[in-house]
C-alpha cells in the first residue's frame, strides 16, 4: 500500500529530519507511529501526502510514486484545519463535496454521525464556538469521509477526554474493519497504539534512519482486557522506557 524507500528529508540543509528511512505498509494494516516530541512523525505524513518531497530516496503508494499522492489519503493533521467560515456541518461535508455528491444527500449522511460523535446540535455552528475536542472530533470525522483507502491520522484524539476517546478508538476500529482501511495512526498514548495496531512503528534515534517495528501479539477482535496480559505490560513498558529514552537523548 505504502513504501518509502530510502528517504532523506528535512526542512534545513544542514539537518535532515529522516535520513535513508524505508518501511513497507501492508493494505489493511493498522500501524501506529510512536516517538519522542519533534522526531519527525507529522513529517512523514506530509510526506505521504506531498505536502513536502523527500530530497533523495522515493514514496510509492498503492504503486504511484511521487508526485501524485496528495487526494489519494485521507489526512488529518495535527492541528484540525477546519474552515472558519463554514458551518461544522458544511465542514464535515467537505470531501462529499470535493466527491460530488449532492448537498441534500451529503447532508443527510452526515448528520447521524455528527450525532454518533456528541456534536448533536453544532451542525449550524462554525469551528470558532466549538472546543477543542469537538473540533478535532470534526476533523477526524471529515478525514474518514474522504473515502481513501489510506488513513493518517496525527494524534486525532489527543484533546478528548478519556472516556470519548475510548468510545472513538472503538468507533475508528469498526470503520477500519467494515472499510478495509489501511491507517497510519500517530499518537503518544502507548496503551492507545497497543489496542489498536497490528503493527507499532517506533523512531528511536534522530535523525530518523529505521523504525523498530513491534507486532502487537493480540488477537481480533480486541478486548480491554487483553491490555492486562502480562505479556502487554511487558511490551508497554518497553517502549515507555524506549520513550523515556528517547526524550533524554
Ligand atoms: N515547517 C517546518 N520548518 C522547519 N522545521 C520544521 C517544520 N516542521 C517541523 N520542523 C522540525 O522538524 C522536526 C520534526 O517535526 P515533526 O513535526 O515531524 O515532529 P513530531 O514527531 O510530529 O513531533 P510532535 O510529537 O511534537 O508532534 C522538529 O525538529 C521540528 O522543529
Ligand atoms: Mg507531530
Amino acid at each position: 500500500m505504502l513504501a518509502f524507500d530510502n528517504v532523506t528529508f528535512g526542512y534545513e540543509r544542514s539537518r535532515n529530519i529522516l535520513d535513508g528511512l524505508s518501511f513497507n505498509v501492508q493494505s489493511g494494516e493498522f500501524i501506529s507511529i510512536v516517538g519522542a516530541s519533534g522526531s519527525g512523525k507529522s513529517t512523514i505524513f506530509r510526506l505521504v501526502t506531498g505536502l513536502d518531497e523527500p530530497s533523495t530516496g522515493a514514496i510509492s503508494l498503492a504503486g504511484n510514486s511521487n508526485g501524485q499522492l496528495l487526494g489519494k489519503v485521507g489526512y488529518m493533521p495535527q492541528q484540525d484545519l477546519l474552515l472558519p467560515w463554514r458551518t461544522i456541518l458544511e465542514n464535515a461535508c467537505l470531501p462529499l463535496e470535493i466527491a460530488d455528491v449532492k448537498k441534500k444527500t451529503a447532508h443527510e449522511q452526515v448528520k447521524p454521525l455528527l450525532k454518533e460523535f456528541g456534536l448533536a446540535g453544532t451542525e449550524d455552528k462554525y469551528p470558532g464556538e466549538l472546543s477543542g475536542g469537538m473540533k478535532q472530533r470534526v476533523a477526524f470525522l471529515r478525514a474518514v469521509l474522504s473515502g481513501n483507502e489510506l488513513l493518517l491520522l496525527d494524534e486525532p484524539f489527543s484533546a478528548l477526554d478519556a472516556i470519548t476517546k475510548l468510545s472513538m478508538q472503538e468507533w475508528l476500529v469498526n470503520q477500519w474493519e467494515k472499510r478495509k482501511a489501511t491507517v497510519l495512526f500517530i499518537t503518544h498514548d502507548v496503551e492507545e497504539a497497543l489496542f489498536l495496531s497490528d503493527r507499532i512503528f517506533l523512531l528511536k534515534n534522530s535523525p530518523v534512519t529505521s523504525f523498530e517495528e513491534i507486532e502487537v501479539p493480540l488477537p481480533r477482535p480486541r478486548n480491554r482486557s487483553d491490555l492486562h496480559r502480562s505479556d502487554i505490560l511487558q511490551l508497554k513498558e518497553r517502549l515507555l522506557q524506549a520513550l523515556r529514552e528517547a526524550v533524554m537523548l
